[in-house]
């Protein structure tokens, strides 16, 4: 049997072949650090957990729950919105829920792009952008986020005719990998192309809440019209140190949030109830734990920006999301980079290379490891170059 040829358009995802490599080493008995993927080390709240306990324990939370989320869990996205961001959403046309958003990221492609179409996907940028638009047969075109821009793309140089036939435009800030934000300027501009070109504007927001230096991140359906060009991907994974759950969202744009639910429908029959309601708890509750745990990322971000500059590499100081993004000495390739230093002294890093083209002379580290280890990774670091 031979697999379809739209299979030819993706590769094995870098992460499973990184895990694979590492599994052998440890197994060997190599002590690897892994600063690689963003996966929160940190647990959610003690009462988010105790919710999903108490759920579980209901016997009428167990069989299939509605499609595209609860009411309960709309809801909660909208209210978390609200309380947030000032953002008023109609939880039953305006929400939909994930089961994470990678999925709907992925399938929001598969619901609107084709062959003919062409999506602007930032480079470097979340892998799952280019690899949905490719598998959905249409064109990617990338737009580079360059440090002299402060890792914004610059949507002036997006050729004519390429706006035209463009159908989506992605964007992500707080953003992975760069830790760059965006300006309220940018989110204006952003919003007009869209309004001028006909362009839907994907916002893949994971990391509005992993802040540092005081710093609060806009959601883009903040900006006036928004809501009409855009849809906002946000997940519990990172904001409530909820990956493993796969709670997540999407919401705005009313008829691309139908197309996904009925796609969605089609293929998945949503998700555990008991972990919803642990979800409506963490988008209900209390809030003002995100502080303690973003000043826990910041003292690492510190950590990694010290040890980088005294080993003489320079990175790029973020004052959001999980990661920081650092030149390779020159003259070096990104995945060589990387691949040596995880087999000569276990430290496990993504080579810039794998976010794009642009991505190359580059790497990131993930804050996501607990301190002492970071610490440790970093001295490893530091002695090997
Ligand atoms: C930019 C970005 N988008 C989306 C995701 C997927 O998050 P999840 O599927 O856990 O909601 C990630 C995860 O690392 C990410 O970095």
């Amino acid at each position: 049997m031979r697999i379809a040829d739209r299979m030819g358009t993706i590769k094995p995802y870098f992460f499973a072949k990184l895990g694979a490599r590492i599994a052998e080493m440890r197994a060997q008995g190599t002590d690897v650090i892994r600063l690689d993927m963003g996966s929160p080390d940190m647990p959610p709240a003690q009462f988010i957990v105790q919710k999903l306990q108490q759920a579980a324990d209901q016997h009428d939370r167990h069989g299939y729950s509605p499609l595209g989320g609860s009411p309960d869990f709309r809801k909660a996205v909208a209210n978390y919105y609200d309380q947030h961001f000032g953002v008023t959403l109609n939880p039953k046309s305006e929400v939909i829920g994930l089961i994470g958003s990678k999925e709907g990221l992925f399938h929001l492609s598969m619901a609107f792009l084709g062959p003919g179409d062409v999506a602007l996907v930032p480079d470097p940028g979340y892998a799952v952008y280019a690899s949905a638009a490719r598998f959905a047969g249409a064109e990617v075109v990338t737009m580079p986020l360059l440090e002299q821009n402060h890792f914004l793309p610059n949507l002036s140089t997006i050729p004519a005719d390429v706006r035209e036939r463009a159908k989506f435009l992605w964007v992500n800030y707080p953003n992975n990998p760069t830790g760059a934000i965006a300006s309220d300027a940018f989110f204006t501009d952003l919003i007009d192309f869209a309004q001028t070109h006909h362009v839907l504007i994907c916002h893949d927001a994971p990391y509005l809440h992993v802040t540092y230096d005081g710093y609060q991140a806009p959601s883009l359906l903040q900006v006036p019209g928004a809501r009409e060009v855009t849809v906002e991907f946000n997940s519990l994974s990172k904001t409530y140190n909820m990956a493993g759950w796969r709670l997540g969202m999407a919401c705005g744009h009313a008829p691309a949030i139908a197309a996904l639910h009925s796609l969605k429908s089609n293929l998945d029959s949503s998700h555990f109830l008991v972990t919803q309601d642990g979800g409506i708890a963490a988008l209900t509750g209390d809030q003002s734990w995100f502080s303690e745990r973003n000043t826990v990322y910041q003292e690492r971000r510190d950590i990694v920006l010290n040890g980088l500059s005294q080993a003489g590499l320079t990175a790029y100081k973020p004052q959001a999301a999980m990661y920081v993004w650092s030149r390779i000495p020159e003259g070096r390739q990104s995945a060589e980079f990387a691949s040596a230093l995880l087999e000569e002294v276990g430290v496990s890093v993504t080579p810039g290379s794998f976010f794009g083209e642009c991505g190359e002379g580059y790497f990131r580290i993930s804050l996501s490891t607990p301190t002492p280890n970071i610490e440790e990774a970093i001295t490893r670091i530091s002695a090997w170059l």
